[in-house]
């Protein structure tokens, strides 16, 4: 016997429960894999405090010279790694993306509790709002958050996104980026140099509107690699505007300003490299030659095809262009930051309390469960376009507790049929 009642009654009450839900809980932006490929991503960091680059390095288990570099930070300042970092500057973090229980995350970070640590404060101020606290409890089965020991390394569990390596077709390395008060859609979309349209087709959003604490995926035009699969540089990718480091420190790329092609050459950290030279010619890693012809430009460059077991792989190519172009352009370096720019500041600086990173134990493989993989209650985008394909804003302690509620529903209205 149909009852009349619960067919609105119910909706009506789970969406009361959703929107209740999504006013609380930030919200993430969660892309599901199937290939367990990783691939480049970037974090979004603000420092909590004043911190060495060794220390943020550290503090994601990740190499200070990318670190650096990947800021545009120019390494050439003598001690650069132990070079202090003010508190509130803002970082790109880059980071390797894996595929875990179906959905892109990093989970290569673990972090070594100290005396007075607690979660909230490990995933708020510590790890700058990238993860929670109930992310980290059920990354490491914490039954009791207000027990923990001193020492105790937690796997901290990173949102990331890759979406293929591209935006709109073209080539786009993805920053997890944690909204904070002072932000807008717009104001994101014009730091990063992409549109309101943008963010919301890749976020699969149905407004512009953000809150504190959302996780937004947002592009950043790159240049892409092609190097073979088997390099252990596979997938390289550098955003506009920075660099990157590869092949043991031996080779530095670049992309951009002028054009979004990747150029690599010799590091000028390279010390004990293999041969840097293509074969069969006088040209070093890098160089380029160029000579007009009636037809064109006939450029000659000798370029960078990955690292493959300890070897610097180089290519010798041709190519007929219709002008020879200038000089490589660099993206501008900048010197180590000392103080923070007004405009990138947004809280006093927090209590210096916890001065200096954790000494932490490396890397770690360790894949925590989480809640984010219970329930998908947001369409899916359209297919075919591979910024938004099959991807989705939801909060996993929301789509956890919605599934719950689901359950308890169906629960309720079985026993009362
Ligand atoms: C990913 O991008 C590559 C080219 O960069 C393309 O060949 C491939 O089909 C894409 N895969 C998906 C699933 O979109
Ligand atoms: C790359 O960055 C440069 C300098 O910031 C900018 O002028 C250029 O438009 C950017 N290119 C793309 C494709 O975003
Ligand atoms: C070739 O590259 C090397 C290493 O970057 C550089 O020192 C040299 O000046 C370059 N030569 C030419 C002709 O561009
Ligand atoms: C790398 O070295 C291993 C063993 O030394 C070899 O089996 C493999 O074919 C090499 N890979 C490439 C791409 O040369």
């Amino acid at each position: 016997m149909p009852n009349p009642k619960n067919p609105t009654f119910v909706p009506f009450f789970l969406l009361l429960v959703l929107a209740n839900a999504a006013l609380v809980m930030p919200k993430s932006t969660i892309e599901p894999c199937s290939n367990s490929d990783s691939c480049n991503a970037l974090l979004g960091y603000t420092l909590y405090t004043d911190l060495k680059v060794s220390e943020v390095a550290s503090l994601f288990q990740i190499d200070p010279i990318s670190l650096l570099l990947t800021n545009a930070i120019d390494i050439s300042y003598p001690d650069v790694e132990n070079h202090i970092l003010p508190a509130q500057l803002f970082l790109k973090i880059p980071i390797s993306c894996s595929c875990v229980d179906g959905i892109r995350k990093s989970v290569s970070t673990r972090y070594k509790t100290r005396p007075s640590d607690t979660l909230p404060y490990i995933a708020d101020s510590i790890y700058s709002g990238l993860v929670s606290s109930d992310q980290i409890r059920e990354a490491n089965s914490i039954s009791d958050p207000s027990v923990l020991e001193v020492g105790q390394s937690l796997t901290v569990p990173l949102p990331c996104t890759c979406f293929n390596g591209t935006d709109n077709g073209l080539p786009a390395v993805y920053l997890s980026y944690v909204v904070r008060d002072v932000d807008t859609l717009a104001g994101i979309a014009g730091r990063y140099f992409t549109t309101i349209t943008d963010l919301m087709n890749v976020n699969a959003m149905g407004s512009t509107q953000i809150a504190v604490g959302d996780i937004l995926a947002v592009p950043l035009p790159a240049c892409a690699s092609t190097f073979p699969r088997y390099a252990s540089d596979f997938g390289l990718i550098v955003p506009n505007g920075s660099y990157a480091i590869t092949a043991s420190h031996c080779v530095q790329c670049s992309c951009g300003p002028g054009n979004l092609n990747l150029y690599c050459m010799p590091s000028s950290l390279a010390v004990s490299c293999s041969s840097m030279q293509c074969r069969n010619s006088k040209l070093m890693l890098g160089n380029v030659t160029m000579q007009q012809s009636s037809g064109g430009c006939n450029v000659i460059s000798c370029r960078y095809g990955g690292f493959v077991n300890g070897s610097i792989i180089t290519a010798l190519s041709t190519s007929l262009q219709p002008r020879c172009s200038g000089v490589q352009q660099f993206p501008p370096l900048v010197a180590p930051p000392t103080a923070v720019k007004r405009d990138s500041m947004f809280a006093p600086a927090p209590s210096p309390q916890l001065y200096g990173g954790g000494s932490l134990s490396p890397r770690s493989s360790v894949i925590p469960s989480s809640g984010s993989s219970t329930g998908s209650t947001t369409a899916s985008g359209p297919a075919g376009s591979p910024s938004s394909d099959a991807h989705h804003m939801m909060s996993p302690p929301t789509a956890f507790s919605v599934a719950l509620m689901l359950l308890t529903f169906g629960k309720l209205i079985s026993t009362s049929l």
